[in-house]
C-alpha cells in the first residue's frame, strides 16, 4: 500500500496517464471515493494514455462506456446506480476477462461479482474547499503487488 498526494485535477490525470503505459490486458483498476474524489478524472488520464481520443465521461446513466480503440479495450464502469443491486445479469467477467483494462468507479456497490485480485486507489478529499486530494494504492494478488511497485517507483521519480 501506499500514497500520494495531488493538488491539482491535472496532477491526478497525470497518474492516470502513467498507469495506462503499466496495464496488461485483462487488469482490473477499482476508484472508490466520494463524489468529486477524482475518479472520472483519473480514468480520463488512463483513456489518454491508451491512445483514446474520445471524451471520456462519467458514465453514471449507462454503467458500462466501452472504448476499443486505444492500445487495448477501455471499459469504464460506474456502477453508482446498482447501491440497491440489479448488477446481476450484467456479464461482469466478459469485461473483466475480455482483454481489455476495466475501471470500475464505486466498486464497491458490485463486491459480490468482482475478481478476487485487482488495484483499488482510494481517493479522498480531506477539505472540501481544497483541490488536494489523497490517493491510497492498495493490490490483491501478486500480479498487481508488482504493478503497484512499479507504480510506486514511477511516481516517486
Ligand atoms: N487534485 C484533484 N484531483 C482530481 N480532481 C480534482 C482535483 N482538484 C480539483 N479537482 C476537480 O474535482 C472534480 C473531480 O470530479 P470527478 O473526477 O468527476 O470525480 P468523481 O468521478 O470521483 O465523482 C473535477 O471537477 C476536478 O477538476
Ligand atoms: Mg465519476
Amino acid at each position: 500500500m501506499f500514497t500520494i498526494k495531488t493538488t491539482t485535477a491535472q496532477q491526478t490525470e497525470d497518474i492516470g496517464l502513467k498507469l495506462a503505459s503499466l496495464v496488461t490486458p485483462n487488469d482490473v483498476i477499482l476508484l472508490d471515493g466520494d463524489l468529486g474524489a477524482g475518479k472520472t478524472t483519473l480514468t480520463k488520464g488512463l483513456a489518454q494514455g491508451l491512445g483514446i481520443k474520445r471524451y471520456v465521461k462519467s458514465p453514471t446513466f449507462t454503467i458500462i462506456h466501452e472504448y476499443h480503440e486505444g492500445r487495448m479495450p477501455l471499459y469504464h464502469m460506474d456502477v453508482y446506480r446498482l447501491e440497491d443491486g440489479g448488477g446481476d445479469d450484467l456479464g461482469w467477467d466478459e469485461y473483466f476477462f475480455g482483454g481489455g483494462v476495466s475501471v470500475i468507479e464505486w466498486s464497491q456497490y458490485i463486491q459480490d461479482y468482482l475478481p478476487d485480485t485487482f488495484l483499488r486507489i482510494k481517493l479522498e478529499r480531506r477539505d472540501e474547499q481544497a483541490d488536494e486530494r489523497q490517493l491510497t494504492f492498495q493490490a490483491q494478488g501478486t500480479h498487481y503487488q508488482q504493478l503497484l511497485e512499479t507504480i510506486k517507483e514511477q511516481l516517486h521519480e
